[in-house]
């Protein structure tokens, strides 16, 4: 009995929980000595994890290729990694011991596609995490006592943040803004900032620079001014001098996030300024330390009242491309309306041709499932960037699904959003399934038995999520405000129209879809072409974009050869399909998790108990939207 008890606390003892990551587990007892060359993280990462017996030469040459760019040259003699930067190095470094873990090391030159690659948290400064679904914020605030010029950090806290560092430098982000769009003006108070600087001394080493959202309203709020009009001589002021004190503490600090006039948040149109007024103010007090503004266009309902909500950012913000700072970069969605399941890409980067432009994807799964799907997003932002050329853009930004789970993510599986987010920031033409099967290796088990059907599953898991939410172009039948589960019929006449699944569906006798053609509300005028007449007529639109920009008679003919409500149906009972199927090859894979490393059954257990709840969450989905739109098609009760 004791001997029992003794072995099942071993167990517990090494369980895997997920902590990991997709980092190598095991360090060295022993730095390695076959590693020399140029001192920094890049040098210590490797002493601690290099396992090989090749000799690895760390080289900074100030000559090369300028940024985060590197060259491995690997023989049988000698692995070589150079670059111009220590970041670069650090880079070369982390490929370095990811090609070891996948157990193969060639030569590799690399450099990143966006120079931007940021986490933007939606994190609040009393630990709780908008849109979080992996437990509260990794920053505790609490845990950091603020002495004279010193912050104290618990040990622990100061492991978690470099850890989570290390994670993100291993895929090649270097940029976080952490915290919430809808920001606390207490964010910028002297003691918090200086909570901030402790935090961006932690990232640093690992080539992260720290951003902060700020709230519009801060002089008013947080500096005791009458008003946070941008034109007035105090608050550029107050602004300026702010800037200055963030740049005394972190004069490596990245720049600003805002999110004005939307959703209540305060911004320049409160004093009939615009957009531009106000991002160059902040640009004006960013431009001698080196700052930057990443200006959000997802902005609706306040000056454009009763327009269709997904032609609001094209109206508000083209107008004014031309009239922002150099160091102005303006940061939109990838879809028009808000990370749904499936959106077209946003007319905004086709409109916007002045001003530098980021995207901004959601690795935190709001729209898709929270973190309780399986849902492998890869797939749905290489569709975005298959519209809108990466070369157009300067920047990109995800929002993390990070939170003090032990696994970081909440899903095993949601961890793969992360990786994915950082792998494509640094290259876009990786394949979805490139990224899905080399963090199934380094995550779970080499073993082909099990990353061929798991790299299977994850490739089918977005669509498959599309189908039993909102297939065919569908969107926001969500439950109002947590976003979860299906209210096709909801609506509150309190509400903002926009926010009511039945203004985004708009099912009658007639049909399904919101008429954003010619014929509706010249939605798809702001795309450019081909995309313009494409999405216009019926007949060239994209089945699965259709009801996003037609209104559709039940009884159209579909490409299979179905009345458009059978073939919605079949979406349905194809979604629900998958996740059947999903579930039964975890199951069939079972044996080969558990021996991947002796201890997996944690995990596994985990990711069955939350496949099951999506096959009856998939369950629920199509049973709410098809007993809410049969009335509308005219069918009878089955
Ligand atoms: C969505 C989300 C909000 C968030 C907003 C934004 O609407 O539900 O929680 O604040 O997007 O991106 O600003």
């Amino acid at each position: 009995m004791l001997l029992l008890v003794t072995c099942q606390l071993m167990l517990v003892a090494v369980a895997n929980d997920g902590s990991s990551l997709w980092l190598p587990r095991e360090r060295n007892i022993q730095p390695s000595t076959f590693v020399k060359g140029s001192k920094g993280m890049a040098l210590e990462e490797l002493r601690n994890y290099y396992r090989g017996e090749v000799p690895v030469r760390l080289k900074l040459n100030r000559k090369a290729r300028s940024g985060d760019a590197y060259i491995i040259t690997a023989t049988p003699e000698r692995i070589t990694l150079s670059s111009g930067t220590p970041s670069g190095l650090l880079y070369a470094a982390y490929d370095l011991l990811r090609m070891q873990q996948l157990g193969e090391v060639h030569s590799v030159e690399s450099h990143p596609r966006f120079s931007l690659r940021l986490l933007n948290h939606w994190d609040n400064l009393d630990g709780s995490v908008e849109r979080g679904y992996a437990g509260k914020s990794i920053w505790k605030w609490e845990q950091m006592q603020v002495s004279g010029k010193k912050v104290i950090m618990t040990p622990a806290l100061r492991q978690r943040i470099c850890d989570y560092a290390r994670a993100n430098a291993s895929i090649g982000i270097n940029g976080v803004v952490i915290n919430n769009v809808n920001a606390s003006p207490k964010m910028l108070s002297a003691e918090v900032l200086q909570k901030v600087q402790a935090i961006s001394q932690l990232l640093e080493p690992y080539g992260i620079r720290t951003y902060l959202s700020i709230n519009f309203a801060s002089p008013k709020a947080l500096g005791g001014l009458p008003t946070a009009d941008p034109l007035d001589p105090q608050v550029r002021l107050w602004w300026q001098q702010k800037v200055d004190e963030i740049y005394r503490l972190m004069p490596r600090f990245g720049g600003f996030l805002v999110k004005a006039n939307s959703e209540g948040q305060p911004g320049p149109g409160d004093y009939h300024r615009t957009h531009a007024d106000g991002a160059n103010m902040l640009a004006d007090a960013l431009q001698p330390h080196g700052g930057i503004v990443m200006w959000r266009c997802f902005v609706y309902g306040a000056n454009h009242k009763g327009e269709d909500r997904v032609k609001q950012a094209v109206s508000e913000f083209q107008p004014l491309d031309g009239q922002f700072r150099q160091n102005v970069i303006l940061q939109t969605k990838n879809g028009p309306l808000d990370f749904q399941p499936r959106e077209p890409y946003s007319p905004v980067f086709d409109q916007i041709k002045q001003t530098p432009n980021m995207a901004e994807l959601q690795i935190t799964q709001e729209y898709t499932g929270q973190s309780r799907h399986l849902v492998y997003l890869a797939p749905m932002w290489k569709e975005f960037f298959s519209h809108v050329h990466p070369m157009r853009l300067c920047g990109i930004a995800g929002v993390a699904n990070i939170g003090d789970d032990a696994n970081w993510c909440g899903h095993h599986f949601s961890q793969a959003n992360w990786y994915a987010f950082g792998r494509l920031a640094w290259n876009p033409d990786l394949s979805s399934e490139e990224i899905a099967r080399e963090w199934l290796q380094l995550t779970f088990t080499k073993d082909e038995a099990f990353v061929r059907p798991m790299t299977e599953v994850m490739l089918a898991s977005h669509e498959a999520c599309v189908d039993y939410m909102m297939p065919l172009g569908l969107h926001h039948i969500f439950q109002f405000d947590h976003h979860y589960g299906p209210d096709p019929g909801g609506f509150k006449p309190d509400y903002p129209l926009e926010w009511c699944p039945v203004y985004y569906h708009q099912a009658d006798s007639l049909g399904v879809g919101f008429d954003r053609s010619s014929t509706g509300s010249g939605a798809t005028a702001q795309y450019r072409e081909p995309y313009r007449s494409m999405y216009d007529k019926v007949s060239t639109c994209p089945e699965n974009l259709l009801l996003w920009f037609h209104h559709v008679p039940w009884s159209h003919r579909m490409k299979s050869g179905l009345t458009l409500w059978e073939e919605l149906c079949a979406h349905y009972n194809r979604g629900v399909n998958e996740v059947d199927r999903f579930h039964a090859v975890w199951q069939e894979l079972r044996p080969l998790v558990l021996s991947a490393d002796g201890n997996d059954a944690r995990r596994w257990q985990e990711v069955e108990e939350r496949l099951r709840h999506q096959q009856a969450n998939a369950r629920e989905w199509r049973r709410s939207c098809l007993d809410y739109f049969r009335p509308f098609a005219g069918e009878q009760s089955e």
